[in-house]
C-alpha cells in the first residue's frame, strides 16, 4: 500500500478475538466501579469510536450519557506536542463522573492537555480508559485507569487507530511497517 508516496504493509499484532476479550474485561470492571452512579463518557474523536462502542455495549448501567471531543496533536507518525481543540463537548460536565476514552496514550501530551481543560469545568471525577498504552514513550506523568493493552514502541493502526487517516476500520490492530 502507498499513502503520500510512502509504501508500507500492515503486520497483524493484536487479533480481534484478543481485543474483544480484553474490552469485555474492562466493561465488567467499569460496571462495578460505577454501580448506582450516572456516568458521562467522553470519546476523543476519531480513534476512540470502535473502542468506546464495544466497551459501553457491555457496561451494565443504563444511565450513561455520551459526548465527543476532537483534538489534534499528531502529524504522520510523530507527535507535535501541540494540542488543538477541533470540536468541543456539546454538554456541561459540571458535577459529573466522567470517563475519557482514548485510542492510545503515547507521549501523553494530548490527554494531559484534555484533562487540564476538562478539570476547569468542575466535574466530580475524571478517569481515563485507553485501548492502547505505550508507556516507554511517555513525556508527561500520566496514567490511564483502564488500559486495554500495553504495547512496545511501534506505530500501530486499526480498531480506530489510523495511519494518515486510513486503516481505522480494520477489525484488528496491526503494525505499520514501511518498506
Ligand atoms: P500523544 O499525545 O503522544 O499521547 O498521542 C496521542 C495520539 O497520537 C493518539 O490519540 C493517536 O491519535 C496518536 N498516536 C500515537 N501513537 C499512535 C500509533 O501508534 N498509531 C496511530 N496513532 C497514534
Ligand atoms: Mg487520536
Amino acid at each position: 500500500m502507498i499513502v503520500n508516496g510512502k509504501e508500507f504493509k500492515i503486520v497483524p499484532y493484536i487479533s480481534k478475538e484478543r481485543i474483544d476479550k480484553r474490552i469485555l474485561e474492562l466493561s465488567k470492571i467499569i460496571t462495578n466501579d460505577y454501580k448506582g452512579k450516572k456516568l458521562k463518557v467522553i470519546g476523543i474523536l476519531k480513534g476512540s469510536v470502535p473502542f468506546m462502542d464495544a466497551l459501553l455495549q457491555n457496561v451494565d448501567n443504563e444511565l450513561i450519557a455520551l459526548d465527543y471531543m476532537c483534538v489534534s496533536s499528531y502529524r504522520g507518525t510523530e507527535s507535535t506536542g501541540v494540542v488543538r481543540i477541533l470540536k468541543d463537548l456539546d454538554y456541561s460536565i459540571s458535577g459529573e463522573d466522567v470517563i475519557i476514552v482514548e485510542d492510545i496514550i503515547d507521549t501523553g501530551n494530548t490527554l494531559n492537555k484534555v484533562i487540564e481543560i476538562l478539570k476547569t469545568r468542575n466535574p466530580k471525577s475524571i478517569k481515563v480508559a485507553t485501548l492502547l498504552d505505550k508507556p516507554s514513550r511517555r513525556e508527561v506523568d500520566i496514567k490511564a485507569d483502564y488500559v486495554g493493552f500495553e504495547i512496545e514502541d511501534k506505530f500501530v493502526a486499526g480498531f480506530g487507530l489510523d495511519y494518515e487517516q486510513y486503516l481505522r476500520q480494520l477489525p484488528y490492530i496491526g503494525v505499520v511497517e514501511f518498506i
